[in-house]
């Protein structure tokens, strides 16, 4: 397995993989990706195999213009077209109907299909020299932290036989993952995940925006029926190995732990025994979302009997965060 550098060659060394088959770590603007090309059926099996990932979870696929990611739906609705010339490049993903002639597993076997334009320079440079749609999901064990460094990449997958590099692009900017947008019915507009697109910039220009929480979905089975639910939606996913306790953003420190503890915190370094990891002392929610998964990550590493996690304010990317944070917490 190579750790490329993002040189022009490196880049070519990875495109070149890719039209053999097989797979590449590839960075984006949110977290890494384990990219393949999303024409071949092979390939997209390889991609479910290495994750783990239950065939039923579909892929997100990529490419390097808006309009070669609306080519592979069979149609747009109106706020798909302005959330797209608005938001790609960048952290969003759009579900629509899928065309004809792409491999089923892509997507699960729905009659969707999840699509994004990433910003990041790298995986730019990556589609436009391979020339084919590469889907990519996120390059880690499914249910696990999601990684936004090279080495994660290659502490998750590394043994992963068809995976042939990673581009080695450093830490990622936004550090979640995108947001996702379907389209369910005409006027309808849902959110799926929220993400490194805040869900107060696509109301700015989209007015009726739902968002399915993964709690909603599970206790409502109806809501799968009528296509409302994505099936990542899982409750628990992101997860430590360590256990993982989630406060409210005001709750006190707990006086009743038992074993050691270590601590994940937005803003303020506590007066406790043990490891700590603090998110963002400037209380600047990007930061605390491009550091969160390698936060969790080191203290997943340190062999403790818990994690003990405060939520950040609930706005901006701050729900992303607490989305992730409620969903490592969970325990079935
Ligand atoms: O930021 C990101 O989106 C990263 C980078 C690598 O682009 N990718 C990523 O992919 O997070 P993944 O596979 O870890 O998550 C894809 C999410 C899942 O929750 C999946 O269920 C949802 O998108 N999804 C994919 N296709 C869908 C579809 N047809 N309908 C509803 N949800 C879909
Ligand atoms: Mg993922």
């Amino acid at each position: 397995m190579q750790r490329w550098d993002t040189s022009t060659i490196s880049i070519q060394a990875a495109a070149e993989a890719i039209r053999q088959g097989q797979l590449v770590g590839m960075p984006t603007e949110t977290v890494y990706g384990l990219a393949g090309n999303a024409l071949d059926p092979e390939t997209v099996a390889a991609i479910f195999r290495a994750k783990e990932r239950p065939t039923f979870d579909p892929l997100i696929v990529h490419t390097d213009t808006p309009d070669q990611a609306l080519a592979l739906a069979s149609s747009v609705p109106r706020e798909a077209r302005s959330l797209a010339e608005r938001f790609w490049p960048g952290p969003l993903t759009l579900v629509l109907p899928r065309r004809d002639g792409l491999p089923d597993l892509l997507s699960a076997g729905l009659d969707t299909l999840a699509l994004r334009v990433p910003s990041h320079p790298v995986a730019q440079a990556l589609l436009e020299e391979v020339g084919l749609p590469l889907a990519a999901p996120s390059a880690n064990r499914f249910g696990r932290i999601s990684p936004t460094r090279a080495e994660h990449v290659i502490e998750e997958l590394g043994d992963v036989p068809e995976l042939a590099g990673v581009l080695d692009a450093g830490s990622c900017d936004v550090g979640v993952e995108s947001t996702v947008v379907g389209f369910p019915e005409p006027g309808r507009v849902v959110v799926y995940r929220v993400g490194a697109t805040p869900m107060e910039a696509i109301r700015d220009l989209v007015d009726d925006v739902e968002w399915v929480r993964a709690a909603d979905a599970e206790d409502d089975p109806a809501l799968a029926l009528k296509g409302e639910q994505s099936p990542g939606m899982l409750a628990r996913h992101y997860a430590p190995r360590t256990p993982l306790t989630l406060l409210e953003e005001d709750a006190p420190i707990p006086t009743d732990l038992k074993g050691r503890t270590g601590w994940l915190i937005y803003d303020r370094i506590l007066d406790v025994k043990g490891p700590q990891e603090v998110l963002s002392t400037r209380r600047n929610l990007s930061e605390a979302a491009t550091r969160l998964f390698a936060c969790l990550r080191r203290l997943d590493h340190l062999g403790l009997d818990q994690i003990v996690a405060w939520k950040v304010p609930d706005r901006g990317l701050g729900c992303a965060i607490n989305d992730r944070l409620t969903r490592a917490a969970e325990t079935t």
